[in-house]
């Protein structure tokens, strides 16, 4: 998507060889109209899947899911990554493991939120080395509803999350797949190596 690869471009920061800082307009300070495009781009990407409901992963994840569940006209639902006060039964729960952080940590969603009718997409912001898809996948698969497909808004492709998610055979589209942040220098997977 060339208007995010814009402005992945003019207010990324490559932060080291394998982070990238866009707290500009995706994860901290949001940018509304692009969060709006990104979600049309995401629609027309999966406009061969019948989609009932947006998951996503709090808390950045939610700003693009919520683009999409407008247009759509479909209730967006976040996997919370702490035990809620007011929601502790009827929890689906899949552990994710983090690399950088290398600790186990649970997400939930609330049973009652899914059945086994629902058609999902799933959309996140970052998609790396994948356990947080995968978690996600995970849970929309243990109330056997179905996974239509998953919209990542930047993926770093360099990492093993993308590969991974295919393999296995899921629809993924990353709008913008970054191939490289060596040297503080933010490049692109061309449109030729997708
Ligand atoms: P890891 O295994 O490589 O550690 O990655 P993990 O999927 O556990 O991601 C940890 C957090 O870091 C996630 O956000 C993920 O979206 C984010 N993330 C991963 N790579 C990058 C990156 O290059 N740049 C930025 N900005 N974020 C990245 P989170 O902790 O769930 O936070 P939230 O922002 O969703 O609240
Ligand atoms: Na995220
Ligand atoms: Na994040």
């Amino acid at each position: 998507m060339e208007k995010l690869q814009q402005k992945i471009t003019e207010e990324g920061v490559a932060l080291s060889d394998t982070v990238l800082k866009v707290d500009n307009f995706l994860n901290h300070q949001i940018d509304p109209t692009l969060m709006y495009e990104v979600a049309q781009e995401f629609i027309k990407r999966f406009e061969n899947k019948t989609i009932t409901k947006i998951v996503t992963l709090e808390s950045s994840g939610i700003a693009p899911a919520v683009m999409v569940g407008l247009i759509l006209n479909v209730p967006v639902l976040f996997a919370r990554k702490k035990k809620s006060l007011t929601l502790t039964d009827g929890l689906i729960t899949s552990k994710v493991y983090s690399f950088t952080k290398q600790e186990t940590n649970e997400i939930s969603i609330a049973e009652k939120f899914l059945s086994t009718d629902d058609q999902i997409l799933i959309v996140d912001d970052f998609l790396a080395n994948g356990q947080a898809t995968l978690a996600l996948i995970d849970i929309v698969e243990k109330v056997n509803a179905t996974v239509a497909g998953i919209g990542i808004v930047i993926e770093k492709a360099f990492q093993d999350g993308g590969k991974m998610i295919h393999d296995k055979g899921y629809q993924l589209e990353s709008l913008a797949r970054i191939k490289s942040l060596k040297n503080k220098t933010i490049e692109f997977v061309s449109e030729e190596e997708f």
